[in-house]
């Protein structure tokens, strides 16, 4: 079959499959093994490092980096969080100068979470104009506006109970649950983040914060979406790092179920129908398939987030000496790269970004 055809239908399946798809040939390249040993001794190219540098197919860059920050109200100082080792709450007072030190590494952006003084049903801090994040984000801008300031969209941190939305009779309702999150959306950007990130989960979000992006001015403004994000034993640490664990029940009824990897592939159809600019595959350990498989379909940036129990496990590992910490950090953000993410959300950033200068 000629090329030109092959890419033709492989095209023509991606329409089909799914709201919208690239028309890029993405027919995967077979390896040269024809011959065989001892013609073929791939060996040749791993004797020494500076034939291993120039082969070297992938390679990390602290610009693709994404620093998670979680932006405290109810501290004064930097309070260490317990399952993160390493990682920090931090009061809006401290942001700036750790804003600083983020930007001075080479770190592409930030992903702010915000913990407000007070919670309440409908999580009505998250849109809050002198809210934590809010404040966090001006304090930012101002001190490093080289550094991308990207924000968590999702009502679970401001909520009492703890869900990503609003509850009602123990369910969380999707419709209702839409206008809170545009809400919060705008007053993240009038205080000037450059990039939105929906976590929440509610159908239809990006649509939803597209059109009401749109419709105040702000059509430059980019959406990262949390697309395949699955209902994950691994964000234990972040819980208690954004005390937004919920009082009830568990997320299943809107994350997704991790058996699930056709499913993920229409999660992030729809949100590239809905207007999506970068799409999202979290965690990204256990999801290395559907991070590959997005990544073969389509051409648009993806995002990994390398979670808190990711991490914490292998900190965990390193703390006992039973790993060599840079080393399987460095190996864990290449694997996450190598399947396909363009970029990667990770609280190993600073480490890694620093590693990285040294070699
Ligand atoms: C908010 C949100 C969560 C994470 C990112 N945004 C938690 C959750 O959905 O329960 C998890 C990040 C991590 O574990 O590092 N909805």
């Amino acid at each position: 079959m000629a090329i030109s055809e092959r890419a033709t239908t492989r095209a023509g399946v991606d329409r089909a499959d799914t709201a919208q798809g690239d028309t890029l040939d993405v027919t995967p390249r077979t390896p040269q093994v024809a011959g065989g040993f001892p013609a073929q001794r791939l060996r040749r190219l791993r004797r020494n490092e500076g034939l291993r540098r120039m082969v070297r197919e992938t390679r990390l860059d602290p610009a693709e980096f994404i620093y998670p920050l979680f932006v405290s109200e109810t501290i004064r100082e930097e309070a260490p969080i317990g399952a993160m080792p390493g990682q920090s709450q931090w009061p809006v007072s401290a942001i700036a100068r750790q804003a600083e030190r983020i930007a001075a590494l080479g770190v592409g952006a930030v992903i702010l979470f915000g913990i407000p003084a007070v919670k309440d049903e409908i999580g009505s801090g998250a849109w809050d104009d002198h809210g934590v994040v809010q404040q966090a984000i001006r304090a930012i801008k101002d001190a490093t506006p080289e550094l991308t300031v990207i924000t968590d969209v999702c009502l679970c941190e401001y909520t009492s109970h703890g869900h990503c939305g609003l509850v009602r009779d123990g369910e969380v309702q999707n419709d209702e649950t839409l206008e809170l999150l545009a809400r919060e959306t705008l007053s993240h950007v009038a205080a000037g983040a450059d990039i939105v990130a929906p976590s929440d989960m509610m159908d239809g979000r990006v649509a939803a914060l597209r059109e009401a992006l749109d419709a105040q001015g702000f059509d430059q403004t980019p959406i990262m979406a949390y697309s395949a994000k699955f209902a994950s034993a691994f964000y234990g640490p972040f819980r208690e790092a954004a005390e937004s664990a919920p009082m009830f029940g568990d997320r299943r009824a809107y994350q997704m179920d991790p058996a699930n990897g056709r499913e993920a592939l229409r999660e992030v159809a729809l949100d590239i129908a809905e207007g999506a600019d970068i799409v999202m595959v979290k965690p990204a350990l256990p999801y290395l398939d559907v991070l590959a498989r997005v990544r073969d379909r389509w051409g648009l940036p993806i995002a990994a987030y390398n979670v808190s129990g990711e991490y914490a496990m292998l900190k965990a590992a390193a703390a006992n000496g039973w790993i060599d910490e840079r080393r399987a950090t460095l190996e864990t953000l290449i694997g996450i790269k190598r399947a396909g993410a363009d970029l990667i959300i990770t609280y190993h950033a600073l480490d890694a970004a620093r590693w990285l200068a040294e070699e």
